[in-house]
């Protein structure tokens, strides 16, 4: 529903048959009965509502991955939405491994139903939302609480790239299954993690199977003509390294003109696309390169076996392919680039695993209302973040520039404005944000999911 300031959503989260599998039945968690979720679609300055009703047997948490969004609608995890069903304690299972011993503190509970309202004061970019509960994102975006979130606005629309049926948001998120066709996600047993058996659950829950928009190994009937597709890595812990087989004549299949934050200043072309869990790469890829009738696969570097398969194209055999007014200029946005030099304050976050089996940063388990940073509105800074294993490390409220890894230039999948930065063992990357508004409580953290419920989060409190 759209008025003459707002655009409103409602979405009712419910459990729900999903068919992915031939001939079985996947009961999944859904926001309105799909997974993924409805895509949302906003326009930059125009606030939109989305408002929640949980008919799930368990609390959610909404946030908007990416968003620049005040807190009271950001999806703090223990702000919940309990079940419209009553019942359901807010801490229920709040035993997961790493957690043992942190404070069963609660935020500002919801009943049944809670409206986010995102301002959408930020540029054009593919935004994602989920499920964000304490200690369960893993297993709440694993059952299926996950969905596109479209941002548009005037520069972007001003220029020539494909669009309607050949712009797609593509989800891709690996699963594994049951032999009912349940997800199936592998158990949490607190005895097992006191005897230190959760290598299943510790490094991270990968699938064996790839999903792209909710089904396995699907194939897209294409003309040979541009599309922009908007990848976007929705697993819990798997990192991929994509692919088109065969290669187009000449290579530099992909040619990436944004990132989670929106379009680059310039496009850049790549032979293949790295993206680690919750990044995004907007890509376009001329399939006029190809001959007629070619079958050409979405494959992953990364994997083996039926994770080494995304999706397939398969290209229209007519020699004359419809019309195709679309390119990609050369300059794509007036994008500023933050000057490190300016930032008032640099501060160090280590990832690293603790002793006792969770994941921590600066050596914190996280713990609600605990705040490792305070940074002034109106004030750049400088993050430095270091590793002893690979985080994908996430920062609400603000997108930032990659400054640096190990001391030297940034990595070819960094350019433009991210909000997630994939962070490799034994390295350091820096980035450069400025916090522009909305004072209160943020977070920043791992998005391999189950080290983020394994407490490798932290709070920060803009002022
Ligand atoms: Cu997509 Cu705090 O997460
Ligand atoms: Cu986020
Ligand atoms: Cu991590």
């Amino acid at each position: 529903r759209s008025d003459g300031t707002s655009d409103s959503y409602e979405i009712t989260q419910h459990q729900a048959d999903l068919h992915i599998l031939p001939g079985l039945r996947t009961r999944a968690w859904t926001y309105g009965g799909s997974f993924p979720g409805p895509t949302i679609v906003s326009r930059s300055g125009r606030r939109t509502v989305v408002r929640h009703r949980n008919e799930l047997p368990q609390p959610v948490v909404v946030h908007l991955h990416g968003g620049h969004t005040p807190a009271a609608s950001d999806g703090y995890p223990v702000d919940l939405v309990m079940p419209v069903s009553g019942g359901g304690d807010p801490m229920a299972g709040m035993d997961m491994p790493g957690m043992d011993g942190m404070p069963r503190m609660s935020g500002d509970i919801a009943h049944g139903e809670r409206s986010y309202t995102y301002p959408v004061n930020q540029r054009a970019a593919t935004l994602w939302y989920h499920d964000h509960r304490m200690g369960f994102t893993g297993p709440g975006v694993w059952k299926g609480l996950a969905g596109f979130h479209l941002v548009h606005d005037d520069e972007e629309d001003a220029l020539p790239l494909p669009r309607g049926e050949r712009d797609i948001p593509l989800m891709i998120a690996d699963r594994s299954f049951a032999a009912d066709g349940s997800f199936r996600y592998p158990a949490i047993d607190p005895a097992m993690h006191r005897a230190g058996v959760t290598d299943a659950y510790t490094n991270g829950v990968l699938g064996d199977v790839v999903l792209v928009n909710g089904a396995p190994w699907p194939v897209l009937q294409a003309d040979r003509v541009r599309y922009r597709l908007r990848l976007l890595n929705a697993s819990n812990a798997r990192d991929y390294r994509l692919e088109l087989s065969p290669q187009p004549p000449g290579g530099a299949a992909f040619v990436q003109i944004g990132g989670d934050g929106g379009l680059l200043a310039r496009p850049v072309r790549h032979d293949a696309l790295e993206l680690s869990p919750a990044e995004r790469l907007d890509v376009v890829v001329d399939f006029s390169r190809y001959r007629p009738g070619t079958k050409v696969r979405l494959i992953n570097r990364f994997g083996s076996g039926p994770t080494s398969e995304v999706m397939r194209f398969d290209l229209s055999p007519s020699g004359r392919p419809p019309a195709d007014d679309s390119h990609v200029p050369d300059q794509l946005s007036e994008l500023a680039a933050l000057d490190p030099g300016k930032a008032a304050v640099t501060r160090t976050f280590a990832f690293q695993q603790s002793e006792k089996g969770g994941w921590t940063i600066n050596g914190e388990l996280y713990q609600p209302g605990r705040t490792l940073a305070r940074p002034k509105l109106g004030t750049t800074e400088v993050w430095r973040f270091v590793s002893d294993f690979h985080h994908p490390v996430h920062l609400h409220l603000e997108h930032f520039q990659v400054v640096s890894r190990n001391d030297a230039d940034p990595g070819p999948y960094d350019a433009g404005w991210k909000d997630t930065v994939s962070l490799r063992p034994s390295e350091a990357v820096e980035v450069v944000t400025r916090f522009t508004d909305y004072p209160g409580k943020f977070m920043l953290h791992c998005h391999n999911l189950e080290h983020e419920d394994m407490a490798m989060m932290a709070d920060f409190v803009t002022e």
